[in-house]
């Protein structure tokens, strides 16, 4: 691509100019018809921004913190797996990224690159685990035990993947990792996803997780883990306000509204569009983040006024990473420093607790909104049902 790249799409279709098709296509695919793909984006654009005028904006403030740790934009890093397919130093060039932009970064637990080589590389930065329930009690305990004593700052728990996700482009091209990576955070092929083993015909990762992950995984496996480790524990992938509060009872501190970046059950909401009720149903108890569909500041923005405390970012990173590894993670961070910046300033919001006051003067059932930045919200039939 000719010219500069000055937003998360440029970098997106730089990346796929320069990446092997069916590593572009597992990092892009959503599952199925990828309705939620699109509409993790289109939610964003439907909910419109209503601004307060001179309120001055000549300083600003972008700090804010996540689970007690101070970060300086609500903008942190969400779990990509693999990220050495995109960029030779893969996840630590993204913990440099991330050190050097003040934010914090969930480590997949699939990563390329061992938790102990992410925390070596930046060692004053911020990081938390994100952890899957391996039929191997013992496998997840060693992750959670290894991030412990590397200093992370606490556990993403992905809640969303019994089995995999059907992603059609993988299957197509019996998606494997590259011969000379594997799964660093693993001793043994058979839980390292390394080509070394043969997975058929189907999406290699597909295979994988059904043979690795625990399909029977509930609610008292929070609680397991919740006895296993001091760190702070995040639910990734909640979707629903019984399902938030559930999570709260087994003493989570913290909800990740995600859908997994489209990747898992096609025809859910976008996350955008479930943020606020669950914001609503969690009653301040614990701290709510968001991921899915996060391209511009005003998506960031918009987010905050529903009720996240930080937005989590999955894709724009991987492709900040392909085209220009640590450097292009960090400009991808920058970009989107600066358009919330800018779309703070615009919007009459000079500091983050200007926002939480807007917040307080909205309403989320059937009344119409006084003073809010965002668009009327009015929760759909179906959505006050599940809320009940
Ligand atoms: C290529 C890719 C790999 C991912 N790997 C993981 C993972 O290992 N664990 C996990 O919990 N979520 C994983 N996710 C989901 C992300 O953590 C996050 O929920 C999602 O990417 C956010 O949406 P966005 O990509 O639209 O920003 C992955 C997403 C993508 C796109």
């Amino acid at each position: 691509m000719s010219g500069r790249l000055i937003c998360v799409a440029d970098f997106e279709q730089h990346a796929k100019s320069i990446l092997p098709k069916s590593v572009y296509d597992y990092y892009r695919s959503g599952a199925d018809n990828q309705q939620t793909l699109a509409d993790n984006v289109a939610a964003f654009s439907r909910l419109k921004l209503y601004p307060r005028m001179l309120r001055d904006v000549s300083i600003m403030d972008l700090s804010t913190s996540v689970l007690g740790e101070k970060i300086s934009m609500p903008i942190c890093v969400g779990a990509t797996a693999m990220q050495r397919m995109a960029h030779v130093d893969g996840e630590t060039a993204t913990s440099r990224a991330c050190r050097e932009m003040g934010t914090g970064m969930m480590l997949s637990s699939w990563a390329t690159s061992s938790i102990e080589e992410v925390a070596q590389v930046a060692p004053e930065g911020l990081r938390w685990l994100q952890l899957y329930i391996y039929k191997d009690r013992e496998v997840t305990r060693s992750l959670v035990q290894r991030a412990e004593r590397a200093g992370y700052k606490g556990i993403f728990v992905t809640v969303d993947t019994p089995l995999l996700g059907k992603r059609l482009d993988d299957v197509r091209n019996k998606f494997q990792l590259p011969p000379h990576l594997r799964m660093k955070n693993f001793e043994t092929n058979d839980l390292a996803f390394s080509s070394e083993k043969g997975y058929g015909e189907d999406s290699g990762l597909a295979v994988y997780v059904a043979q690795a992950i625990d399909p029977s995984i509930k609610w008292e496996d929070i609680q397991w883990l919740r006895r296993l480790t001091s760190l702070s524990i995040v639910a990734k992938g909640i979707l629903r306000a019984d399902d938030a509060r559930e999570a709260i009872k087994c003493g989570v501190n913290g909800i990740l509204v995600s859908n997994h970046g489209a990747r898992q059950l096609d025809g859910v909401p976008a996350t955008i569009d479930v943020l606020s009720e669950i914001f609503e149903a969690v009653e301040g108890k614990v701290e709510v983040f968001l991921d899915g569909g996060v391209r511009r500041g005003t998506d960031v923005l918009k987010a905050l006024a529903l009720g996240a405390k930080a937005v989590f970012i999955g894709r724009p990173v991987i492709w900040g990473l392909a085209c220009q590894g640590e450097e292009g993670a960090k400009e991808v961070l920058q970009i989107l420093r600066e358009e919330f910046r800018l779309a703070m300033a615009l919007s009459g919001m000079p500091s983050w607790p200007k926002i939480l006051h807007s917040l307080t003067n909205r309403s989320w059932s059937n009344r119409p909104i006084k003073t809010s930045i965002t668009s009327s919200y009015r929760l759909s039939p179906t959505a006050k049902r599940l809320s009940k």
